[in-house]
């Protein structure tokens, strides 16, 4: 599939009909083959970048890596996840992995365990994951009961397995700009920026959002040095929390080229917040409930229906960081599975 596929029609920049102000947006490069613009005619709105296209993109390339290992002779990558009590989401996101994962052919499993298990038996099976040879990639599935502290159990995964890169030693090495498993959502957010073409080098980057399993990632990713062992996006990197007052979030991010949320807050952004032609990456993953419809429904962190008609790049939720994350985990397993990090 070709990149240009993962974003809406663009007849605007063949026709001409693109105002002046969105030239530099539209022209970047991978978003911008000449087959396909980026940008609707009619509406003049952000291109909405589809993470479950770019998703597909990424599987079918894990498809086929997988294929070419196993047809060397290797064995079939296996992705264990250990998944403790009844959280629906949880368990909503497991089966999506262990769906995708099937779908690539990497085979799965997922051990199920009482929201009571107790920390030292957590972490006695997971050692014996660790030097079971039959598992490639494995992963405790968060959060879990409070009685478990969630930091001694990711660094009890062996780093070598750790598709998350959730371990001390794959966030360290992240840090130091050397090869590592990255956490899987921020390595979907810097796919969605690099396969649209968005430049980093240089630009202004907010993200709202510090978690250390999301947040800082993105940050370090993007912050870093481009030529370093593990190339970085040479931005300049501004990270908010929920410490940093509405009015100072909004003076940076209308300075932001790129807007970055995963701060799991309904509508933080607005589009009084946003430069024009902005793009703006939507991580946040909130269930509301919808008064049309009487029932839950799933939003991001950005008033989606406003921003996209200021922003040039956006993506949806759901249907954006969502599907890409999944994909990234799958690549992860593929790497661990052929050893190229450690
Ligand atoms: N819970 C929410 N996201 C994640 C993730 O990326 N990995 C794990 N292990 N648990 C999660």
């Amino acid at each position: 599939m070709a990149a240009a596929s993962a974003f809406s029609s663009c007849s605007a920049l063949r026709s001409g009909s693109v105002p002046l102000r969105r030239w530099r947006t539209l022209l970047l490069p991978a978003a911008c083959s000449t087959s396909s613009p980026p940008r609707s005619a009619a509406s003049d709105e952000a291109t909405i970048i589809s993470g479950t296209k770019l998703a597909e993109q990424v599987l079918k390339e894990v498809q086929r890596d997988v294929e070419s290992w196993i047809s060397f002779g290797n064995k079939r990558p296996h992705l264990t996840v250990i998944l403790v009590g009844d959280n629906p989401a949880s368990h909503t996101y497991v089966r999506n992995k262990i769906k995708a994962a099937a779908a690539v052919g990497i085979s799965s499993e997922i051990i199920l365990r009482p929201k009571d298990i107790s920390q030292e038996e957590l972490l006695d099976m997971t050692v014996k994951l660790n030097k079971d040879a039959r598992v490639s990639g494995l992963l405790v599935q968060l959060p879990l009961p409070d009685h478990i502290d969630e930091r001694t159990v990711c660094n009890t995964i062996a780093p070598e397995k750790d598709v998350d890169g959730f371990h001390i030693m794959n966030i360290g090495r992240l840090c130091l700009d050397q090869p590592s498993i990255i956490p899987a959502t921020a390595a979907a957010v810097w796919e969605i920026i690099k396969r649209t073409g968005i430049q980093t080098l240089g630009k202004n980057v907010v993200v709202a959002g510090r978690s250390k399993h999301v947040g800082m990632p993105i940050s370090m990713l993007l912050h870093t040095d481009g030529e370093h062992e593990r190339p970085g996006g040479d931005a300049t990197v501004t990270i908010t929390h929920r410490h940093t007052p509405k009015e100072q979030l909004k003076i940076h991010t209308q300075l932001a080229d790129i807007v970055i949320v995963a701060a799991g807050i309904p509508k933080l952004i607005t589009t009084d917040m946003v430069k024009e032609g902005a793009a703006v990456i939507d991580v946040g993953i909130n269930h509301i409930h919808d008064p049309l419809t009487g029932k839950t429904k799933l939003v991001g962190d950005v008033d989606f229906e406003e921003v996209k008609k200021k922003a040039g790049f956006i993506t949806p939720v759901p249907g954006g960081v969502g599907p890409m994350t999944v994909a990234m985990l799958l690549k992860n397993t593929l790497i661990v599975a052929k050893k190229l990090i450690y």
